[in-house]
């Protein structure tokens, strides 16, 4: 038996606007993470059983669109795997779906790296990470590739589409609340919208991206010259920005309202949008009350996590 898990993800900075080609600060969250267990079976074929989505069912009897189908697929075409192999694949996921923490892209991460392990095709990062991609854009349809990008690495991203991975520093860790609108919204339907609005007036938004990739580079600045209290107010003018774009939602408003309110020194929505996840930079010492806040302002569920160097 081989396995391998992958972190979620949160965008701290930039989302949307990083499909237009501006940059956007991505980190992982360990306290979620999708995990696969690959085994040899008794049974022909390949057998998926992802208990979480009701799925049992043979590779074969899958459309080939079906994003864990296609990550079978693609490995096994990628590295000429034949004959096919026998395996029974176990996939489990803590990560919300639909949410904006990455839940697709952490299965399909984790599931290429249990399959490389146990066929032993040894891959690299960006193999896994281009492979990831692919299946991506089933989910997103116009994916920039950050979900996969700082999901495969795991370290902390500063990411602009098409090109090289840079991480960034982590000058002093700091304290994020997410807080779970428990509405899941696929972000297909948001980039969709945002994409219609932006056909119908380009200078309009190519501006506003502007303002939130300049946003963006800012954040990178203060988080790692360590002046991590600097960015709340980055958070809500990022936030701010997203709203215009109508991507945040009444609930997502109300949980970043009631966390400032809780003393949080920002917050935003974070994602795809409409529903999902919000987060909120806090101290240390207030992650406990704000996660309360947030709770008693109806959020489903809150995770604190801090960000390292
Ligand atoms: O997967 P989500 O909901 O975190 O959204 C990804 C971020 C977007 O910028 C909205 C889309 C993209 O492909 O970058």
């Amino acid at each position: 038996m081989t396995s391998a898990s992958a972190p979620g993800k949160i965008i701290l900075f930039g989302e949307h606007a990083v499909v237009y080609g501006r940059p956007a600060l991505a980190v992982p969250v360990t306290q979620v993470h999708a995990d696969v267990e690959v085994l040899d079976s008794s049974k022909n074929g390949i057998w998926i059983n992802a208990p979480d989505v009701g799925l049992h069912a043979e590779l074969k009897s899958l459309p080939s669109d079906h994003p864990l189908a296609a990550v079978i697929n693609n490995f096994l075409f990628a590295f000429g795997v034949a004959p096919f192999p026998v395996l029974d694949i176990e996939i489990s996921s803590t990560i919300p779906v639909a949410s904006g923490l990455g839940s697709g892209a952490a299965v399909s991460v984790a599931l290429i790296r249990a399959l490389s392990s146990h066929l032993d095709y040894l891959m690299t990062n960006e193999q896994v990470n281009a492979l990831a991609y692919e299946i991506e854009k089933i989910h997103h349809g116009t994916p920039s590739g950050i979900d996969n990008t700082v999901i495969t690495y795991a370290k902390p991203v500063f990411f602009v589409k098409g090109q090289p991975i840079e991480t960034f520093r982590v000058g002093k860790p700091f304290t994020i609340v997410i807080g779970n609108t428990g509405i899941s919204a696929p972000t297909k339907e948001a980039v969709g919208d945002v994409h219609a609005l932006w056909e119908a007036d380009k200078a309009r938004w190519e501006k506003v991206f502007d303002k939130i990739g300049e946003i963006a580079e800012k954040a990178k600045e203060r988080i790692g010259n360590g002046e991590w209290e600097l960015i709340g107010d980055l958070m809500i003018q990022n936030h701010a920005l997203l709203q215009e774009m109508t991507v945040s939602s009444p609930e997502l408003d109300r949980l970043v309202s009631a966390a400032l309110k809780a003393g949080a020194l920002g917050a935003k929505m974070s994602g795809g949008g409409r529903g999902g996840n919000m987060i909120a930079l806090v101290r240390p010492e207030t992650a406990e009350a704000v996660s309360r806040l947030l709770k008693e302002a109806s959020a489903k569920n809150t995770i604190i996590t801090s960000i390292h160097p």
